[in-house]
């Protein structure tokens, strides 16, 4: 266990201080997740943006802790599928918290058979249930920001939504975001 100790925030810049590890996942880091696999192969192999970074608090990952990150997903689309997490569930089923710090943005659950949405606008505090596997899409025109708060312990396990998918997908229309059936 750690001692108590302060973390800085700041709330422009969006960094914690001390800071943990940066996560960056680029389009090719994505694989067998947007629709059009042909468009992702393209941009992989092209110019392989930088789709979303994670930035973690100092906090260990390790159960009983509490540790927290900021993801910030740039704004952007694949064939109309809004830019997105890769998406996980937590293989122990344990909750987490997010809360929306900048730009606009969307968080998907799944449980398996039912799909919620929540829209993300800085100040909304989404919760994830024990057992919802969980993305996070940027529904905007600037970078999409939220702070994570997860069980130490939580783990990601990636592979249960390649296999079994999220519900719904997100896509960029005029008005704003359209979910469809995650076949379509
Ligand atoms: O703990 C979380 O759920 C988040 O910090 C995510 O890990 C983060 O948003 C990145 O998403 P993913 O882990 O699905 O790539
Ligand atoms: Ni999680």
């Amino acid at each position: 266990p750690i001692s108590p100790m302060a973390i800085a925030f700041d709330a422009e810049r969006l960094t914690l201080s001390p800071e943990g590890p940066t996560l960056t996942r680029r389009m090719s880091d994505l694989e067998g997740l947007f629709r059009d696999s042909d468009a992702w192969a393209a941009e992989s192999a092209g110019e392989n943006p930088v789709v979303y970074t994670v930035t973690s608090s100092p906090v260990p990952e390790i159960d009983r802790e509490l540790p927290q990150s900021i993801t910030t997903i740039m704004p952007g689309d694949t064939s109309g599928e809004l830019w997105m997490t890769k998406g996980h569930q937590h293989p122990n089923h344990q909750g987490e918290i997010y809360l929306a710090l900048q730009g606009t943005g969307g968080l998907l659950m799944f449980d398996g058979e039912r799909t919620e949405w929540i829209d993300m606008q800085p100040g909304t505090i989404g919760y994830i249930p024990p057992g919802w596997a969980h993305r996070s899409v940027n529904t905007g025109d600037e970078p999409y920001s939220f702070l994570a708060v997860y069980p130490g312990g939580a783990g990601h396990d990636y592979g249960w939504v390649l296999e079994h998918g999220m519900g719904s997908r997100a896509y960029r229309t005029a008005g704003g975001v359209e979910l469809r059936p995650y076949s379509e």
